[in-house]
């Protein structure tokens, strides 16, 4: 056989693998149970979610979520975006938005990092959600539709509601899961005044309290501090 061909025929196969390999993934990926699947027994203000599906993630191996995590938590990557989120915190902190009662909602939390950050600043009562759930840090649920009761958070937080697909819904349900007096902060892609008006029109339930820009793992950001207050409906 000609080299070239031999060449082509490897690359072919090789393909095959990967393929193969990612035909295996989905399989084992849509073998998950498709329900949002938050424990309901971990926080009283969750609302109830159907029992049978949250019986099949019960019998993951726990032991392999603790060995994949703690190789991700040992990363240069991880530890960076931690510190990142951490910065911010210690400005809310110091603005006194949050303490270690703050009862703390992280929305598109991505693997956790928003997450592990306030735990490590010394909150106690933190939920983070994704649509994706990392067990043990995040949960998944729809940003657009969260599955808690209203006013149950004292902080509504997102660094991505950018990428929500209806932006509107996205702070709607911020503002309906904060208690009147408790923050939502927001934080999306540098912008001056002009465009943080923009932003701020989503907001139905809430007052501007103040602007920063940060930066949030490399990228210049805004992020801004509203206060939910009370509206007659
Ligand atoms: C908050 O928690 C952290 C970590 O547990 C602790 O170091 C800090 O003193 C606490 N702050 C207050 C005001 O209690
Ligand atoms: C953030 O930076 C932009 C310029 O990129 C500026 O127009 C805006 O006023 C700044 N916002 C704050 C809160 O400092």
């Amino acid at each position: 056989m000609e080299k070239h061909i031999q060449t082509f025929l490897n690359k072919v196969s090789y393909l095959e693998i990967i393929v193969a390999t990612f035909t295996l993934l989905l399989v084992f990926l849509f073998q998950t149970p498709p329900e949002t699947c938050i424990d309901p027994t971990h926080n009283p203000y969750h609302k109830p979610h159907p029992r049978s599906s949250c019986d099949a993630a019960a019998h993951r191996p726990i032991t392999t979520i603790t060995k994949k995590n703690r190789r991700l938590w040992s990363t240069h990557t991880w530890r960076k975006s931690v510190d990142s989120f951490s910065s911010i915190f210690h400005d809310l902190q110091t603005l006194k938005h949050i303490s270690n009662h703050t009862h703390a909602l992280i929305v598109s939390a991505g693997g956790g990092q928003a997450v592990m950050s306030l735990k490590e600043i010394g909150l106690h009562d933190i939920t983070g959600v994704e649509l994706v759930d990392s067990p043990p840090l995040v949960s998944r649920a729809d940003p657009h539709n969260l599955p808690f009761f209203d006013g149950v958070f004292n902080l509504g937080f997102s660094a991505y509601l950018d990428q929500g697909l209806f932006p509107w819904r996205y702070v709607r349900e911020l503002e309906r899961t904060v208690m009147v007096g408790g923050v939502v902060v927001v934080c999306v892609e540098e912008c001056g005044n002009g465009e943080m008006n923009e932003v701020l029109k989503l907001f139905k339930k809430s007052e501007f309290s103040q602007a920063r820009n940060v930066t949030l793992m490399g990228s210049k950001m805004t992020m801004v501090i509203t206060k939910r207050i009370k509206v007659r409906s």
